[in-house]
C-alpha cells in the first residue's frame, strides 16, 4: 500500500498542520518531552509502528517520537476515526509515514495495518490490539526483533491479558490505560466530554430533561454519567458488577436492567467493552425518537445487524445519524454507525486536547522505558511503573504552574514504619 500522501490530495497538508499546530500548542507534555528526546536521540535506530486514531493529537505523539530519532509507520485503529488532512499531514513530517485514511472497509483497513508491519517495527504502539494481533497472527518471524509495545485502551489491555493467559503474547506490553495519568483523565473526563459533545453537536438536541441510559459504569461510564447529570439530564445506569451498580446509586444515579431502562430512555451511550449490550428486546421497548450511541471500543455494543433486520426502512437522517425506521412507525436513531461516537461522527474531534497530551506523555515515557530497559521486561502484560506516570504529572503541574507540598523526612519515615500506634 501507498503512503496517504500519494492515495489523497496533498492540499490537504495545511488544513491538516493547522490543526496540528492547535493541538502542539496546548500540549506542554509533549513539548517537554519533545525537547528532551530531540536532546538526547534516544529512538535512533528503532523502527516504530503505530495503530491509533489519527487525529491531530496522535499526530503530536508521532512527530515526538520522530524528533526523537524513530522511524515511524502509522495507520488507524478504527475506520472511521481518521483525519484525512491530519494524516496527510503527518505523512509529511520526517521520519513519518502515515497509511491512515477515513472511510476503509475492512480489507482496506487490515491492509494498511500489513502496511506499517511491513516497516518491520522494534516497538508498537497500538489502541485496541489489532496491530499486536496481526503481527502475532500473521508475521511471527517478527516477533523476536520487537523489543515491547504499549496499548492504550482498556480494551486492547484486556485482549492483550487474554493473549497473555492463553501463553500466546510472545513480547512485553505496558497497560498505558491503567495508569492513574491515563484513565483518570482519559477514560473519565475524555470520554465524557468529548462524547456529550459529540452527540450534542451531531443532533443539534438537548441534554436538558432527557433520560440519558449509560450502560457500564467503569471508567468511561463514570464520566459520561457524571456529565450528563451536569447537564441536566435524568441518568439511569445499568451494570452487571456489583460494586459498579452501587457505586452508581451512592453517587445518586437510578440503576436499572437495560429490559426496564429500554422503556424509559431518550438517549443511550453504551460504554461497556462487551458485546450485545442493546439488543432486539430493548429495540422493542424503545421509545420513537430515542437516540442511540457507542463509545466502547468496537462497534458490537449495539446488535446493529438485528435492528436492520427488523427495520422497514432505514435512511440517513442528518450527517452521522441513520434512523431505523420499525413498522410500527418508530424511529430509532443510531449515531456512527454504533462505533466511537466521540471519534466516529462526521464532526468528531476526539477528547480534548489536554487530556491526550497526558495519555500520550504516558505512552512516550513507556517507549523510552522499552528502549532505555526493554530487556528487563518478559513477553507479557506489565504495568507502567509509577516512577513514569508521576514524571508525566509532575511535568503537566510544571506547565500549569501549580505547586504540591512535599513530605519531609519525619512524614516519610512515619509513612514508611510499622511500629507507631496509638
Ligand atoms: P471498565 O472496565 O472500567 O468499565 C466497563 C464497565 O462495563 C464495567 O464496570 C463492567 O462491569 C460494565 N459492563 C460489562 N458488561 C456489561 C453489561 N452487559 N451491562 C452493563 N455493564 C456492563 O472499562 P472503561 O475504561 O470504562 O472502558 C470501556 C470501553 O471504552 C472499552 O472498550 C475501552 O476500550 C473504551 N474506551 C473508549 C474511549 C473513547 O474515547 N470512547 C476512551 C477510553 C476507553
Amino acid at each position: 500500500m501507498q503512503p496517504i500522501s500519494d492515495q489523497l490530495s496533498t492540499d490537504l497538508t495545511e488544513s491538516g498542520q493547522r490543526k496540528m499546530d492547535w493541538a502542539r500548542q496546548h500540549m506542554p507534555i509533549m513539548a517537554a518531552l519533545r525537547e528532551q528526546f530531540e536532546e538526547n536521540q534516544p529512538f535512533a535506530g528503532e523502527r516504530i509502528g503505530m495503530a491509533m486514531h489519527v487525529e491531530a493529537k496522535t499526530a503530536i505523539l508521532a512527530e515526538v517520537l520522530a524528533a526523537g530519532g524513530a522511524d515511524v509507520a502509522i495507520t488507524g485503529c478504527n475506520p472511521l476515526s481518521t483525519h484525512d488532512d491530519v494524516s496527510v499531514a503527518l505523512d509529511a513530517v520526517e521520519g513519518v509515514t502515515s497509511y491512515a485514511k477515513r472511510g476503509v472497509d475492512s480489507d482496506e483497513y487490515y491492509e494498511a495495518i500489513e502496511a506499517v508491519i511491513e516497516h518491520e517495527p522494534t516497538i508498537t504502539v497500538d489502541d485496541g490490539g489489532d496491530l499486536v494481533f496481526a503481527i502475532h497472527e500473521d508475521y511471527p518471524e517478527l516477533l523476536d526483533t520487537i523489543v515491547g509495545g504499549c496499548e492504550e485502551t482498556t480494551t486492547g489491555v484486556h485482549r492483550l491479558r487474554a493473549m497473555a493467559d492463553d501463553g500466546a503474547l510472545e513480547y512485553p506490553m505496558f497497560a498505558v490505560n491503567d495508569t492513574p495519568m491515563k484513565r483518570l483523565f482519559d477514560n473519565i473526563h475524555g470520554t465524557g466530554e468529548s462524547s456529550l459533545a459529540s452527540i450534542a453537536m451531531t443532533t443539534n438536541l438537548s441534554w436538558a430533561g432527557k433520560t440519558v441510559v449509560v450502560a457500564g459504569f467503569g471508567y468511561c461510564g463514570k464520566g459520561v454519567a457524571r456529565k450528563a447529570a451536569g447537564q441536566n439530564a435524568n441518568v439511569v445506569v445499568t451494570e452487571v458488577e456489583p460494586r459498579r451498580a452501587l457505586e452508581a446509586h451512592m453517587e445518586g444515579f437510578d440503576v436499572q436492567p437495560m429490559a426496564d431502562a429500554a422503556a424509559c430512555g431518550d438517549v443511550f451511550i453504551t460504554t461497556t467493552g462487551n458485546r450485545d449490550i442493546i439488543v432486539e428486546e430493548h429495540f422493542e421497548e424503545m421509545k420513537d425518537g430515542v437516540l442511540l450511541a457507542n463509545a466502547g471500543h468496537f462497534d458490537v455494543e449495539i446488535d446493529l445487524e438485528t435492528l436492520e433486520s427488523m427495520a422497514a426502512d432505514t435512511y440517513e437522517v442528518r450527517d452521522g445519524v441513520q434512523a431505523y425506521e420499525l413498522s410500527d412507525g418508530r424511529r430509532l436513531n443510531v449515531l456512527a454507525e454504533g462505533r466511537l461516537v466521540n471519534l466516529a461522527s462526521p464532526i468528531s474531534l476526539g477528547h480534548p486536547v489536554e487530556v491526550m497530551d497526558q495519555s500520550f506523555g504516558v505512552q512516550a515515557v513507556c517507549v523510552r522505558e522499552i528502549v532505555e530497559n526493554g530487556d528487563a521486561y518478559a513477553a507479557g502484560v506489565h504495568n507502567v511503573p509509577d516512577e513514569l506516570d508521576i514524571e508525566v504529572a509532575e511535568i503537566k503541574l510544571e506547565a500549569e504552574g501549580i505547586e504540591t507540598d512535599a513530605l519531609t523526612d519525619t512524614q516519610q519515615e512515619y509513612m514508611d514504619s510499622w511500629q507507631h500506634g496509638t
